[in-house]
């Protein structure tokens, strides 16, 4: 089943599929947006033609670098980027020069400008520090060629994916038809074998496109496992993610050029392989409503001071903490196609996120945890109906798939945990820290002095606890004094060292494990995020459990974890810490931004339970197990799993 966000958006607007009627009077043939206004899907060249036609604005800028560079102030890797530790040199740049360079290059338009702070904010590797400028983040290009990496013969290679008819037939009519107009074939590349692709040897394009584009991971070779096309949980549905080669970000390509040999064939081709963009944003007639919609600033774009009496009306439940990728693909995501679905049927509590299975080993439970969001107190359910169900039926060994798991809750990293190993292990998370930066140092003493409590900051005392376990009272700043740190040279001063507050959690925690521990495996592709990452970590720090990690390049390592860091702000949400505060008018406070956009950073570090002087984030884990992907697994979680059972259990 396809879900596509303009096909949602039918029932409130109908500009999705009747472009005629709703081209503005008078937008001509000139109008670059107008020519596919109504469209889902649109040539690269069209939709670039579109996005570049926004001049460049030098009041945009300064706006946009401005409020970046302060938002930077919060970041807790800045230093860390000076110089980053093995094996994550990769990263290493010079981020105040970086938008020093910024703000000296001539750009020809806003996209080019806003292009090269995407660029470099994604090529920091740290999905929870990144610019997404709204306006330019409207297209996923697709190729109808998705890339995968499998094992054949004890050899692995790069593939067109095998199920590609399958899978491209469910991305929706319209984009079936484009090729089909076109007189395009690519059914026929379904299973080809990949030579060559844009006339390099496809595992270094893959690796180019793991260190320009991917992002969001420190490790480069869980970057390549971006690259590849592979299975999730989207929401709380199966899905299959094209991968950022068939699936880029920008519709900057108008063809990938692979030389290939179809299956059963043994003469190799080259075939250009053309893009089409999948139109993700919202409605519109013509470039002027374009940028209306996608691209001016809106009510959402910057913080609000939830300060009485406003908190009264808005404010219910405390703020809850989150730690998540944007991957902006599952607001277009593909279905996984049916005869990959686990064809067991899934155990009570796999309603939301968690889809929870018994192999037909009938020892072995299976919970796919596809993401740490949705509905805060049914995860929490969800994991107790599931272990029950296990116990009942007689499980007595349970695998945990992380596949392309983008975190979430902080908590609930916690709560899963807890759950798994039992109330005894006592504080389930890690000590954790923010920068002691001036303006942060103000915001507590602002937030102190004014009774600002955690249903309306993140910074106020009572979000936290002593490393007792004893939460902070209102009154205590633990910003002042910080503790001073030293990295690469540099002072950045911390916070003092504090705990999250995640208890009492919605479902009683056993005392004692469901399952010996030494019965319980992870396993997943590295692109693990955030509150995934830390759950990995925990149970692979303080429990050794075993961790096996699928695909990849062969020749390459690959961390277990893809990106660890402990709390994410989005823009909007470190503004409303500072008008929140009341501090704004500091001089060190970002400008509300002009367009709308997020500048989202990690704002808190998780430290080492192993070495509580480095963070997680730079702690280099490898798994103990590494697989190759099969035809038979890339694709179809039931039969990883099986083959995951026999060889980790
Ligand atoms: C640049 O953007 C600002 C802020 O939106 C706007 O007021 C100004 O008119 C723009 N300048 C030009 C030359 O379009
Ligand atoms: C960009 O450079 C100009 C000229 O040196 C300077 O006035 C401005 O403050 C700089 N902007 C940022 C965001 O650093
Ligand atoms: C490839 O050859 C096998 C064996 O002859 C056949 O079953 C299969 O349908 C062929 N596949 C294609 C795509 O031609
Ligand atoms: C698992 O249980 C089912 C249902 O009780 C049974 O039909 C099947 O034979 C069992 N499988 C194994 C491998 O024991
Ligand atoms: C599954 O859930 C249903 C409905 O809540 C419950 O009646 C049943 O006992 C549960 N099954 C197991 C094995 O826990
Ligand atoms: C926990 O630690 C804090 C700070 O050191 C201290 O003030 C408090 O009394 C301790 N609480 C308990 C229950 O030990």
């Amino acid at each position: 089943m396809a879900f596509f966000k303009c096909a949602a958006a039918l029932v409130l607007s109908v500009l999705c599929f009747s472009p005629a009627t709703n081209a503005a009077p008078g937008a001509g043939k000139a109008d670059p947006c107008a020519k596919f206004a109504g469209q889902q899907f649109v040539v690269p060249a069209d939709a670039l033609a579109c996005l570049k036609s926004f001049p460049f604005n030098e009041t945009l800028r300064q706006n946009v670098l401005t409020n970046i560079a302060r938002v930077f102030d919060f970041f807790t890797f800045e230093e860390f980027y000076l110089n980053s530790p093995p094996p994550f040199q990769e990263s290493t740049t010079n981020i105040r020069a970086d938008i020093a360079r910024i703000n000296r290059t001539k750009f020809a338009t806003d996209y080019n400008f806003n292009r090269a702070v995407y660029d470099f904010t994604t090529q920091l590797n740290d999905g929870h520090t990144r610019w997404f400028p709204d306006c330019y983040t409207s297209f996923q290009n697709l190729l109808p060629a998705p890339i995968v990496t499998l094992e054949e013969n004890g050899v692995q290679g790069v593939f067109v994916a095998p199920d590609s008819v399958e899978f491209i037939s469910l991305v929706g009519a319209d984009y079936l038809a484009h090729f089909e107009q076109i007189g395009f074939n690519w059914q026929r590349l379904a299973g080809a074998k990949v030579l060559e692709i844009e006339g390099q040897d496809p595992f270094a394009y893959a690796d180019h496109i793991a260190s320009t584009e991917s992002g969001n991971y420190l490790d480069h070779g869980v970057r390549v496992n971006s690259v590849f096309s592979s299975y999730r949980i989207s929401g709380s549905d199966f899905s299959q993610r094209f991968g950022d080669i068939a699936g880029p970000a920008f519709p900057d390509r108008n063809t990938l050029t692979l030389k290939l040999l179809p299956v059963n064939s043994t003469t190799a081709e080259t075939v250009k392989v053309p893009y089409l963009a999948n139109y993700i944003g919202a409605p519109f007639t013509n470039q002027a409503s374009f940028w209306a919609v996608n691209c001016a600033a809106n009510d959402e774009t910057n913080g609000v001071d939830l300060r009485p009496p406003r908190s009264a009306a808005r404010v219910k439940t405390p703020k809850r903490a989150r730690a998540v990728i944007i991957d902006k693909t599952p607001a277009n995501g593909v279905g996984l196609p049916d005869p990959f679905i686990p064809r067991v049927p899934p155990v009570n509590g796999s309603t939301g996120v968690i889809k929870s299975f018994i192999l037909p080993d009938n020892q072995t439970g299976v919970m796919f945890v596809g993401s740490f969001e949705g509905d805060f107190n049914q995860f929490q359910t969800d994991t107790l109906a599931a272990v029950q169900q296990f116990q009942a039926s007689g499980v007595t060994r349970l695998l945990i798939d992380l596949t392309n798991n983008g975190g979430g809750f902080v908590c609930l990293g916690q709560f899963l945990h807890q759950f798994l190993v039992g109330s005894q292990i006592g504080y389930p998370g890690f000590v954790s820290t923010s920068r002691a930066n001036p303006l942060a140092q103000r915001i507590v003493k602002a937030d102190i002095a004014q009774g600002n409590n955690d249903f309306i900051t993140f910074y106020s005392p009572d979000n936290w606890a002593f490393l007792n376990d004893t939460e902070m009272p209102l009154t205590f700043d633990y910003n002042d004094p910080s503790l001073p740190f030293k990295i690469n040279g540099v002072n950045d001063p911390t916070s003092q060292r504090f705990h999250d507050v995640c208890t009492p959690f919605a479902v009683p925690i056993p005392e004692t494990p469901p399952f010996d521990l030494k019965n319980v495996a992870i396993v997943n592709n590295g692109n693990c995020a955030s509150t995934c990452s830390m759950f990995s970590t925990l149970m692979f720090e303080r429990h050794q459990t075993k961790i096996a990690v699928f695909g990849g390049n062969p020749g390459e390592q690959i961390e277990y974890k893809g990106m660890a860091g402990n709390q994410v702000l989005e823009w909007s949400d470190l503004d409303t810490e500072i008008k929140t505060a009341g501090v704004k008018d500091d001089p060190l406070a970002p400008p509300d931004l002009l367009v709308s956009g997020n500048m989202r950073h990690n704002w808190r570090t998780a430290w080492s339970f192993l070495d509580e002087n480095v963070p997680i984030a730079y702690k280099s884990e490898l798994p103990q197990f590494r697989f190759a992907y099969t035809k038979d697994t890339y694709n179809d979680p039931q039969n990883l799993w099986e083959f995951a059972a026999s060889k980790l259990f």
